[in-house]
């Protein structure tokens, strides 16, 4: 069996809480041998195993790789018009989805297929390599059920958003879609869904059509995640945390009873995670959410992309932890361990977001000498290498 040595790495963020080393288990003068895959062993350099190769980390930085647990990766065309028009001062609605609806509606599986590989090879060199990737533009029964076929094509992590929005040719029967969406439409998705998720917003769905659809879905097998607490305040986040989802993500808009409600699960076993997406806020110049309440408040927090043609075109996880660092106060160790232990929980994952015996050989080279630089240097390239599964993905 093969074996790959890291060394020379002059930081390694191991996200495993040590004395010395904070909540990121920061350790130095360490080396990281991997083998089938996975980390095998992590120790002081200077008692590194014999290997088959070596990679030098060059004195630069090594962390877990980027958990991205919210992107809508599979659609149509662009939407770059209408964020030219909400930088000239029109708001962000939501109505554009139907936009993408239709782009995404008359593209072929192979179109498709390539926008989502190109998306995921994309933020694979910004150093994501866990990527949850959702349906939504579909919303027929074929179109939700290919989306997440050629989502599940590249990622484990699929998740089934039929109810994104009410459909045009639905319009003014929102039951008789809900009724669609939980009936033919689970069931083609299920097959190739983990998740099962709605945008439970003023607009979108009600919190009525939201426990309709997440309680079939989880009867079916389904983990449980919501878009909530957006554009407005609504239910959104105290229903998640209510039937036990995994994750509510945005919360931009949130009452003392729904930071309570996310801190009461924050003490239980399978807490609910909020899972932050300034990369939404940024796109649709809307103000930030306030991570510092929630960290305050004991809550779990994520950061993810929400990487979509409309509120969120971005795949690159450095920019929303530079975004998490400037404009939601979090510190550049709260941001990290956000963007990939939090991502791993809001997913429910033990075996990525984490560096140590037994978990995924998955994990970055930084091109800087410490994890700091990810939002100290925003927008330039320091990710030297990337390591999935533990096979290196970038040429050096
Ligand atoms: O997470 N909020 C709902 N869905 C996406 C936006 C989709 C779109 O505008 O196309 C989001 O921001
Ligand atoms: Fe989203």
């Amino acid at each position: 069996m093969s074996s790959l040595l890291v060394d020379d790495i002059g930081e390694l963020v191991t996200n495993v809480p040590t004395p010395g080393g904070g909540p990121l288990g920061l350790r130095r003068d360490v080396a990281l041998l991997v083998e089938a895959g996975r980390v095998v062993w992590i120790g002081p350099a200077r008692y590194a195993p014999a290997a088959d190769r070596r990679i030098d980390a060059g004195g630069g930085a090594v962390l877990p790789g980027f958990v991205d647990s919210h992107a809508h990766l599979v659609f149509a065309g662009d939407r770059a018009a209408e964020f030219a028009a909400r930088m000239a001062g029109e708001p962000y609605t939501g109505g554009g989805i139907r936009t993408t609806v239709g782009a995404t509606r008359a593209a072929s599986d192979d179109d498709l297929r390539d926008t989502v590989r190109r998306l995921r090879d994309e933020a694979m060199r910004q150093g994501t390599t866990t990527m949850e990737i959702k349906s939504g533009y579909g919303l027929t029964v074929a179109d939700e059920a290919r989306s997440l076929r050629i989502a599940a094509e590249v990622t484990a992590e699929t998740t089934f958003l039929g109810a994104h929005v009410v459909p045009a040719e639905y319009a003014g029967r929102p039951d008789d879609y809900v009724g669609l969406v939980c009936g033919p439409m689970l069931t083609a998705a299920t097959p190739y869904a983990r998740w099962v998720d709605v945008f439970c917003e003023r607009g979108a769905f009600d919190a009525d059509h939201a426990r309709a659809i997440l309680t079939v879905g989880q009867a079916a097998g389904l983990g449980l995640r919501l878009h909530a607490n957006q554009l407005g305040p609504g239910p959104g986040v105290r229903l998640g945390v209510e039937l036990g989802a995994a994750s509510v993500d945005h919360c931009t808009h949130l009452s003392d009873a729904d930071v309570d409600a996310l801190a009461g699960s924050a003490t239980t076993d399978d807490p609910t995670v909020a899972t932050l997406l300034p990369g939404a806020e940024f796109s649709t110049r809307s103000p930030y959410p306030d991570a510092r309440r929630l960290l305050d408040a004991g809550v779990t927090v994520a950061l993810a992309t929400d990487c979509n043609p409309g509120s969120s075109y971005t795949s690159s996880m450095p920019f929303c932890v530079a975004l998490a660092v400037r404009e939601m106060r979090m510190t550049p160790a709260e941001a990290v361990w956000a963007a990939t232990a939090g991502g791993a929980r809001a997913l429910r994952r033990t075996d990525v977001g984490v560096l140590r015996p037994g978990t995924r050989a998955d994990l970055m080279i930084l091109d800087a000498p410490s994890h700091l630089h990810l939002a100290y240097r925003p927008g330039v390239p320091l990710i030297r290498q990337v390591l999935h599964n533990g096979v290196p993905q970038c040429r050096l």
